[in-house]
């Protein structure tokens, strides 16, 4: 068992993942390594505008279980698949030679011999808690993961603060997912029993403590089920519009619009929807600002407004919501929790609401009796309340 922190790991998804090993490889593994998925406290796609998110790990995760192998050779099993996916330099050369899940791996093999690294040849068994398409980025904690079992396994140097943009490049580059740095820094830098507060300009972080337990609050995440739909495109087509709009104002980024210059910059815009755009994402930065001033003094339970403000300008101005994201919110609150919104990238995924911990249950209940009012399929709690 490597004892590599933060992502050595133990129990029993890190049994599952050194079992397949045994089964898929005939012998025990060198070391396991683990990276949790992540929920989004507030914050929603401000990450790739330069400006602020506000995660925190879950304690489901994703473990690999992994050895060396000769030459520049990957063989990846995962609990998921009955087919091993192998790759060697040729395939790990180019972008887009390898696809499907297997291609999270070769992006980090690629990514890390873009960067200089010698990359030992691996074999490698994949488990996970972390469920796949909620919203809770699996393929983040898959990359991270893989990405430390190969530094540790090679001998690589490469600082914890460091692979974060090298596990993204991964997913641009090789995968070909326009994302933003927010989710391989969550599961990778965040603490537990913190949020991690980062500036996704200079990286910096700040992990603020988050206790819910002695506020005697809870953190329900209820996972939608809404299909995602186009999610992709939906998603490169808000990134390009912030672009777009960083580009029209004369700014780098749209994290360089204060908000009290917002109505100056939405007069100089002449598209509406670009407007809404803008203003989604430079409101949503101070909301970041705003709770993390909360946090600080210790005043969690007065962030629910800010959560359910963030909520209704992803469903308004950025228009990323879907109904059963709204639904479940709605009812969230209806129950009687102090804020809630989606979380993750939209078009389906999760809804996170804060609730008095005694309420956690009627809210859940709330949220499942809503679902089936309007025929939708029985959503479900990810995360029960601590
Ligand atoms: C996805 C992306 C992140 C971020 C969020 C939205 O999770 O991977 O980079 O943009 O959507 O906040």
């Amino acid at each position: 068992m490597s004892t590599a922190p933060p992502a050595a790991a133990s129990g029993d998804v890190a049994d599952r993942a050194a079992a397949g090993f045994r089964a898929g490889y005939g012998e025990a593994p060198a070391g396991r390594w683990a990276a949790p998925g992540r929920a989004n406290l507030i914050g929603e796609h401000t990450d790739y505008n330069d400006g602020f998110v506000l995660p925190f790990a879950l304690t489901l995760r994703t473990v690999v279980a992994a050895a060396p192998q000769p030459g520049e050779r990957w063989t990846v099993r995962s609990e998921l698949s009955d087919t091993p996916v192998e790759f060697g330099a040729a395939e790990v050369g180019e972008p887009g030679r390898v696809t499907g899940w297997g291609a999270y791996v070769a992006g980090v093999v690629w990514a890390l011999r873009e960067a200089g690294h010698r990359v030992p040849g691996a074999r490698i068994a994949i488990a996970s808690d972390v469920p796949l398409g909620s919203g809770l980025s699996s393929s983040a904690a898959l990359e991270a993961a893989v990405l430390a079992a190969l530094v540790d396994l090679g001998g690589l140097d490469l600082p914890a603060e460091k692979r974060p943009r090298l596990a993204q490049r991964a997913e641009n580059a090789y995968v070909g997912a326009p994302t933003g740095i927010m989710d391989q820094s969550a599961v990778i830098r965040c603490r537990p029993g913190h949020v991690l507060f980062l500036d996704c300009r200079t990286e910096a972080v700040e992990h603020i403590p988050f206790d819910l337990d002695a506020a005697g609050l809870a953190v329900l995440v209820v996972d939608s089920r809404a299909p995602h739909r186009h999610v992709d495109g939906e998603y490169a087509a808000r990134r390009a519009a912030c672009e777009r709009a960083a580009s029209l104002l004369g700014v780098p980024a749209l994290r360089d619009v204060a908000v009290a210059d917002l109505d100056g910059a939405l007069a100089r815009l002449d598209d509406e929807e670009i407007r809404r755009r803008v203003r989604h994402v430079v409101t949503e930065d101070q909301r970041v600002l705003d709770t993390v001033g909360l946090l600080r003094a210790g005043r969690i339970r007065e962030i629910g407004p800010l959560l359910t403000a963030s909520h209704v300008s992803m469903r308004d101005d950025f228009e990323i919501t879907v109904p059963e994201i709204d639904t479940a919110v709605e009812a969230a609150l209806a129950a009687g929790a102090l804020g809630a919104r989606m979380t993750g990238g939209g078009f389906g995924g999760c809804v996170l609401a804060l609730v008095e911990a005694d309420q956690a249950d009627p809210v859940a209940r709330a949220v499942a009796q809503a679902y089936a009012d309007r025929g939708f399929p029985a959503p479900r709690t990810v995360l029960p309340a601590p």
